[in-house]
């Protein structure tokens, strides 16, 4: 890994999308780290509403109910070296929202516009002061279009159920078979949505992580970041 000596003074956005177990959330946190920058994962926003919805009764169908009831959502981020903590309503979630479940409620939920609005709205603040590595599916194209670096990780179907799999082992009773249908169907929805698809920005650099280690893919992109800063690419 880098050493902290090498650690940027010139604070920039780095935005990193991609879908389902392409390993951004481990890489973003990881580079934030090596950079001294802070970690901000949009995913756990879109999962916190979700189990919001679902507690409530709310389907993802259920449009209008959705819109009102985000009004009594108090959602709140807070950065910390070793994991971002998600509080929903001053109830710590952050472990709650990681299940396959609420994977598929928070693809879904994540088609309304008006719930997309108020999430970006609050990205676009945390973004404020740079310095942020961020990771979703909308950032490099439409949170932070000028975010200063932007990546889009991807990885095989397989390799990234295999991932998923290794994560989920120990608390969900999960079969690899049902991991790669659900990769596979929230590809299809992210992909597919009409506001913010997943897809590629024009001015991302596409990283296949199928065959890297985690500490290969932050590797690259730190060491990149630090060119970029100097002026040398
Ligand atoms: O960790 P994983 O890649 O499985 O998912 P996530 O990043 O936690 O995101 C969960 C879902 O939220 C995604 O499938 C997207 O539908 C949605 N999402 C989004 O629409 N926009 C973002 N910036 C982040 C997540």
């Amino acid at each position: 890994m880098t050493s902290p000596s090498k650690v940027m003074t010139t604070r920039m956005n780095i935005a990193i999308d991609g879908p389902a177990g392409a390993g951004k959330s481990t890489v973003a946190r990881h580079v934030a780290r090596e950079l001294g920058y802070v970690y901000i994962d949009t995913g756990a926003m879109y999962r916190a509403v979700s189990l919001h919805m679902i507690r409530t009764g709310i389907q993802p169908d259920q449009v209008e109910e959705a819109v009102a009831e985000m009004q009594r959502l108090h959602l709140e981020l807070l950065p910390g070296s070793e994991r971002q903590t998600v509080l929903l309503n001053k109830e710590d979630v952050t472990e709650t929202i990681r299940t396959p479940e609420i994977s598929q409620f928070a693809s879904l939920f994540a088609q309304l516009e008006p719930i997309r609005i108020k999430l970006v709205h609050m990205q676009r603040q945390m973004a404020e002061q740079k310095g942020i590595v961020m990771d979703g599916r909308d950032i490099g194209t439409h949170v932070l279009p000028d975010a200063e670096f932007k990546w889009f990780l991807t990885a095989s179907v397989e390799e990234r159920a295999r991932r998923r799999y290794v994560e989920y082992m120990d608390k969900e009773n999960v079969t690899l078979e049902q991991l790669m249908h659900d990769i596979e169907q929230r590809d299809r929805q992210d992909e597919t949505r009409e506001i913010s698809p997943l897809r590629l920005a024009d001015d991302a650099i596409l990283l296949d992580t199928s065959s890297m280690s985690i500490d290969e893919v932050v590797n690259v992109i730190v060491q990149r970041a630090i060119l970029r800063k100097d002026g040398e690419q």
